[in-house]
């Protein structure tokens, strides 16, 4: 957890490219395609998981070339620090109906798995047909609970990762790749 705040001056950070925009667009490109080939035929929901999903999801979808509906969940699991906890709510409920559909969750990172764990506890509730997971990135490392990622983009190292959706404090989600955050003087936040 770090305690310093970023005030907000531009000269006090530096953004370093940790994964570049082409290499995210290549292998968004790829999941939506083997997507594509594992859902056919099937009732497929795709559910993004607000808001750090959302940049990875729209991009995504553009890439599966099947029939499908999009809806957003929002789980509650880190404030303004970089630590999940092991709790979570469901801050936004589904607007639609799940019940015998394929359901493919779309997430920005699968770090703790706490949220996932919470996630699929609730989806499961409404008797989808099928779960699966679609990860961006995945930091394996960190890992408290078994859950399966069935797509995973890239597996990272313990780093804090912002971009592509990603936020610090609710910054840089709109950066077009991955990147590490650190000051000037050298340090990044864990
Ligand atoms: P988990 O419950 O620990 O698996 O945390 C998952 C959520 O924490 C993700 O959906 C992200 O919103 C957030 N998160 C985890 N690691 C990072 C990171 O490196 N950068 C930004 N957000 C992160
Ligand atoms: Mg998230």
């Amino acid at each position: 957890m770090i305690e310093r705040k970023i005030d907000g001056r531009l000269g006090n950070e530096t953004v370093d490219t940790y994964i570049s925009e082409e290499k995210i667009q290549a292998k968004v490109a790829e999941m939506g395609a083997r997507i594509t080939r594992d859902y056919q035929g099937k009732d497929l929901v795709v559910i993004a998981v607000l808001r750090g999903a959302i940049v990875f999801a729209v991009d995504l979808v553009r890439h599966i070339d099947l029939p499908l509906v999009l809806d957003f969940v929002q789980i509650s699991s880190y404030g303004n620090g970089t630590e999940s906890t092991g709790r979570a709510k469901i801050t936004r409920e589904l607007d639609l109906s799940i019940k015998g559909k394929d359901v493919l969750v779309v997430e920005d990172i699968a770090d703790t798995r706490h949220t996932l764990f919470n996630l699929l506890s609730f989806l499961r509730s409404k008797f989808p047909r099928s779960i699966r997971i679609c990860s961006l990135l995945d930091k394996q490392e960190r890992k408290q609970r078994e859950i399966p990622l069935d797509y995973v983009g890239f597996t990272i190292e313990n780093r804090f990762v912002i971009g592509y959706g990603l936020d610090y404090a609710q910054r840089f989600r709109n950066l077009p790749f991955v990147g590490i955050l650190r000051y000037d003087d050298g340090e990044e936040l864990k």
